[in-house]
């Protein structure tokens, strides 16, 4: 499967509060990666979300199923030879080792990628209003304001996006992918 991909698959798995800049740093590596002819394939809330698991909110119970669900299929895209790069808040601990461990139970290379920004920066940033209805009680449970979010304590990968520019954090993310050896 290696020779015929050109490529070994594995998970990049991006962890951090909304509006850290995940999605945004995910779609740029995958144009980059793409551009190069890599096989590759993002998973994130519009594809998730609105399919899979539309059935799940954001109670601790479903945001574990959520990362449950998740971590499975991240692991099948990368077993069959895509690079797999899923963004998720994932804000608990627990649950991103759960996808760690399963990957390591398979075989399958997992890199946990903390894309780290302060909540000052992601409450200014707030692209979908989300952090203000929070602070107003008109969402109940949100990341970082009435909600956990546990940062990772040991990441692969650490990218911080209220120091980096876009570009830069862009940089880094392929100069690790490219340091993994998954590459013919
Ligand atoms: S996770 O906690 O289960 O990993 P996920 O990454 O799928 O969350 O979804 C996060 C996105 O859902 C946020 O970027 C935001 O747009 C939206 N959202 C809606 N309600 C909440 C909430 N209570 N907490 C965090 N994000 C929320």
């Amino acid at each position: 499967r290696i020779k015929n991909m050109g490529q070994k698959g594995a998970t990049f798995w991006f962890t951090g509060l909304s509006a850290s800049g995940k999605s945004t740093i995910a779609v740029a590596v995958e144009q980059v990666l793409l551009s190069r002819g890599h096989h590759v394939y993002r998973l994130d809330g519009d594809n998730i979300r609105t399919g899979l698991n539309k059935n799940l909110g954001f109670s601790a119970e479903d945001r574990t199923e959520n990362i449950r669900r998740i971590g499975e299929v991240s692991r099948l895209f990368a077993e069959a030879g895509v690079l797999s790069i899923a963004s998720f808040i994932s804000p608990y601990t627990e649950d991103r080792d759960a996808v760690r461990a399963l990957h390591a139970e398979n075989n399958v290379p997992f890199f946990e990628c903390y894309i780290d920004v302060s909540l000052e920066v992601a409450e200014e940033r707030d692209p979908k209003g989300l952090y203000k209805k929070a602070r107003a009680g008109e969402i109940k449970g949100f990341t970082g304001i009435d909600d956990p979010y546990e940062e990772p304590t040991t990441p692969e990968l650490h990218i911080k996006t209220h120091v980096d520019d876009l570009e830069t954090c862009v940089a880094k993310v392929v100069e690790f992918i490219d340091a993994q050896n998954l590459f013919g």
